[in-house]
């Protein structure tokens, strides 16, 4: 039966793409276009915490390439590889100083090719970042661009004379903050002018406007499309147009600059051009990173009509309770706020859109200890209930490394224990100078740090946990390495692995999971999320307790939940009932 559905499905997306290819209309699913990309599910790896293969403590491709068989196991279809480019690493790899080049640290082009070849092999597709809203101050462009006003390369980034005092001081042409703290403009002795950067002093941001920045950027796409990767995601893609004459942000801007920053007047026209010259000419998919996106402004980007993007990323979930921008604190947050969210997304966004789901990344804490209860009795559960939740949502659901083991928080303590640019920079701005004291500042840095999420990965029980033979990987393992390893949750049928493998095979074989009709049963509820999907004749009920405690719960409607396909916890049975008893943070997949 599994197989057999699984048969179907790929002979329809086949047949679907002929008939594309013919010049025919594409046939719909209920009414969206079919495409692969949707069917997908992605699995994000920051290379420097994956896998290291010789010892010096940095992952790197080799590595990666030796534990596909792992990742084709779990059911992933596509792999997104944090920046893997030539890099000086202020930001680790989001500054490039070679697009063309491989860090060296994560190997060479011939271990590249090699790791595509791989995933090619194993039925699998590769996305890479693209990060060009701005480069290295160390890539060849803005070594020349910064050598004197009438350098060829000077257009290539964005300079500005600012302000000078009768007395001679020097002031920023704007009050534009950066997203690691301070301006986002640096004086650049050479020539004595300002220079932007949104985000670090070694970020120069890129001048779209300068169409021969447009045509290079498009080349180095091509470059890596022809290798033979699927596609990009898009690092702060509706950054690249800037705001007309880059007047000051007022006060009210200031509490939100991601969203002044944003969606500038030519960011369709830089889309379209990169979609026509280039997208389109490729079986490929891209999603971008939406800062400083709000939903209604979704559809200028994704709508297929528009030919810009396939998907972006909108962080209203990702971000609840917290701020995109600054010192963001670990707020409090509500169930019904979260579904409101899910609830407007699908109310929002048409047929022509695309939709992604995701609850973490490289620039997030560990979902099970931000949203869930990472407490040694509820981790398994609550990690278990927020994959079921993304994998049967709306839209590709997107996993970050280590979301498949339950990964947690690290128990950070001091400035010394973190290696991110962002928060060594905002404990310049914020502690040095009396701001905010010490320990307030490590205390919510604890709960909200990016490098809760760069910890290296947890393969099994030996020291390091087999992350690296050496004994200094470039960031500290996380010390719940020997109960929490892949190792130990290969072996235990309830781990929450090899839960995430039955639900990704179960999401491969159920088009409703991918096109179905989404419905919340019960937006209130403060503790349950209840919802259908619903393709054709095939309706399919999935109930999620988000709570540490047992509860009895009754559908609405007169609804009956039928016959049960997958529950997170093991032994549960309930069927053809319309009061479920649910375990602590048990989530439940009912076909009805
Ligand atoms: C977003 C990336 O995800 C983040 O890691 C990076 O620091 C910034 N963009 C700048 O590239
Ligand atoms: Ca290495």
């Amino acid at each position: 039966m599994f197989f057999r559905t699984l048969f179907r499905t790929a002979v329809v997306t086949a047949l679907l793409s002929l008939a594309a290819a013919s010049g025919q209309e594409p046939k719909l699913i209920n009414g969206y276009e079919p495409k692969w990309w949707k069917e997908a599910v992605v699995y994000q790896i920051y290379p420097r915490s994956f896998k290291d293969s010789n010892g010096d403590g940095i992952g790197d491709l080799p590595g990666i390439t030796s534990k596909l068989d792992y990742l084709q196991k779990l059911g992933i279809n596509v792999i997104w590889l944090s920046p893997h480019f030539d890099s000086p690493n202020a930001d680790n790899g989001y500054d490039i100083r070679d697009y063309r080049k491989v860090m060296k640290e994560f190997g060479d082009m011939a271990d590249f090719d090699t790791l595509l070849a791989g995933i090619k092999q194993r039925r699998m597709r590769l996305i890479i970042d693209l990060v060009v809203n701005h480069t290295s101050d160390e890539h060849k462009w803005f070594v020349e661009s910064r050598k004197s006003k009438d350098n060829p390369y000077r257009d290539f980034y964005i300079w500005q004379p600012g302000h000078t005092a009768p007395d001679g001081t020097r002031t920023p042409p704007n009050n534009y903050p950066s997203y690691f703290s301070g301006s986002a403009w640096t004086l650049d002795p050479k020539s004595n002018e300002y220079y932007l950067h949104y985000f670090a002093t070694k970020q120069p941001d890129l001048n779209w406007a300068d169409p021969k920045v447009r045509e290079e950027v498009f080349s180095l796409m091509r470059f890596w499309l022809d290798k033979g990767v699927s596609g990009f995601r898009m690092d702060v893609i509706p950054l690249i147009s800037k705001p007309t004459g880059l007047p000051d942000l007022t006060p009210e801007q200031l509490k939100t600059p991601p969203n002044a920053y944003a969606n500038g007047p030519h960011l369709a026209e830089y889309l379209q051009e990169m979609n026509r010259d280039v997208l389109s000419k490729y079986d490929d998919m891209s999603v971008g990173e939406a800062t400083g996106t709000t939903l209604a402004q979704t559809n200028n980007l994704v709508d297929d009509r528009r030919h810009e993007l396939n998907m972006i990323f909108n962080f209203d979930a990702i971000k609840l309770g917290r701020s995109d921008f600054g010192l963001s604190q670990l707020g409090a947050w509500s169930l019904p706020e979260l579904k409101g969210i899910y609830d407007a997304h699908a109310t929002v966004l048409t047929k022509h859109d695309w939709d992604t789901v995701f609850l973490s990344n490289h620039d997030n804490p560990r979902i099970v200890s931000t949203f869930g209860d990472d407490s040694p009795a509820m981790r398994v559960a609550s990690a278990k209930l927020f994959e079921t939740m993304i994998l049967t949502l709306p839209g590709t659901p997107f996993l970050y490394e280590g979301d498949e083991l339950g990964m947690t928080d690290f128990p950070f303590k001091t400035l010394a224990d973190y290696d991110d640019i962002a928060v060594k920079n905002a404990y310049k701005a914020l502690v040095d100078t009396g701001k905010i004291s010490a320990s307030a500042f490590l205390a919510s840095q604890a709960k909200v740090s990016r490098d809760n999420a760069r910890t290296p990965m947890q393969w099994d029980s030996t020291p390091q946990a087999g992350f690296t033979t050496g004994n200094h990987p470039w960031l500290a393992v996380n010390p719940n390495y020997k109960q929490i390893n892949a190792a130990q949750e290969e072996s235990d049928p309830a781990s929450v692995l090899n839960y995430m493998r039955a639900l990704i095979a179960l999401r491969a074989h159920t088009l409703a999971f991918v096109y179905g009709d989404f419905e919340d049963l019960d937006p209130q509820h403060p503790h349950i999320f209840a919802y259908t999907r619903t393709l054709g004749s095939e309706k399919y009920l999935i109930v999620e307790n988000f709570s540490s405690n047992p509860l009895a719960y009754t559908l609405p409607n007169g609804l009956k939940a039928a016959n049960l396909l997958l529950s997170d916890i093991p032994g549960s049975h309930e069927a053809n009932v319309s009061t479920l008893n649910l375990a602590p943070w048990e989530s439940r997949i009912y076909k009805q």
